[in-house]
């Protein structure tokens, strides 16, 4: 599921395209009608991209249940959230109990929400990064299976530092994908344990 540009989406279809990460997508949605995610899984010949809108939906029940019936029609296990901004609501996230990932612009817990990078830029932190984590019903609050690093320089803007980061995207989340579905994990309350590979 994404919202925007789509280089989350475009760099682990390239993993999934060169046998890095044996995975395949079942399915894209955007929110978005203009959302380049949508282009990029349409020239990568995904079979089924969806723009499904939330203004054909009385609320945000409604539209995570549409989404809900298409991805499970879909026949896929994993959720990859891929820059997707809209908050997902507890029924969905219990629907899909443990099975949802996303990926934060900001080392979490710090800085959740909507504009984590603009909120470490304006903190003053030296150091940001990127956190993949499983998605509860808390807003980016759940477990959280893999982070990178990156620092602030003094002459960083919000552009400036969100390229850092994606750079750091690109790589972990393809990475942590692949892990997932090689490797496997279970929860130690919080923590995410490995299985040995
Ligand atoms: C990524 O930086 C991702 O971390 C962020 O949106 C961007 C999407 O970029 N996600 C969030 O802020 C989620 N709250 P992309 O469309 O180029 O993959």
């Amino acid at each position: 599921m994404a919202s925007g540009r789509g280089s989350n989406l475009a760099v682990i279809l390239d993993a999934i395209a060169s046998g890095v990460c044996p995975a395949d997508i079942r399915m894209v949605i955007s929110d978005k009608a203009g959302a380049g995610a949508l282009t990029i899984a349409r020239q990568a010949g995904i079979n089924e991209v969806l723009h499904i809108n939330p203004k054909d939906y009385a609320d945000r029940a409604a539209y995570d249940s549409a989404c809900g019936d298409a991805i499970e029609r879909s026949g896929s296990h994993w959720i990859v959230l891929a820059g997707y901004m809209r908050i997902l609501s507890a029924a969905f996230v219990q629907r899909f109990a443990g099975r949802i990932i996303n990926i934060h612009p900001a080392l979490l817990p710090s800085f959740a929400g909507a504009d984590g990078v603009g909120d470490a830029l304006a903190y003053g932190v030296k150091v940001s990064g990127c956190t993949v984590h499983l998605v509860n019903e808390v807003v980016d609050g759940g477990a959280i299976l893999a982070q990178s690093v990156v620092p602030v320089l003094d002459d960083d803007d919000r552009e400036s530092l969100h390229a850092r980061i994606q750079q750091e995207e690109h790589r972990l989340y393809p990475a942590t994908l692949k892990r997932i579905v090689e490797e496997g994990f279970r929860l130690d309350g919080r923590r995410v344990i490995w299985h040995k590979p």
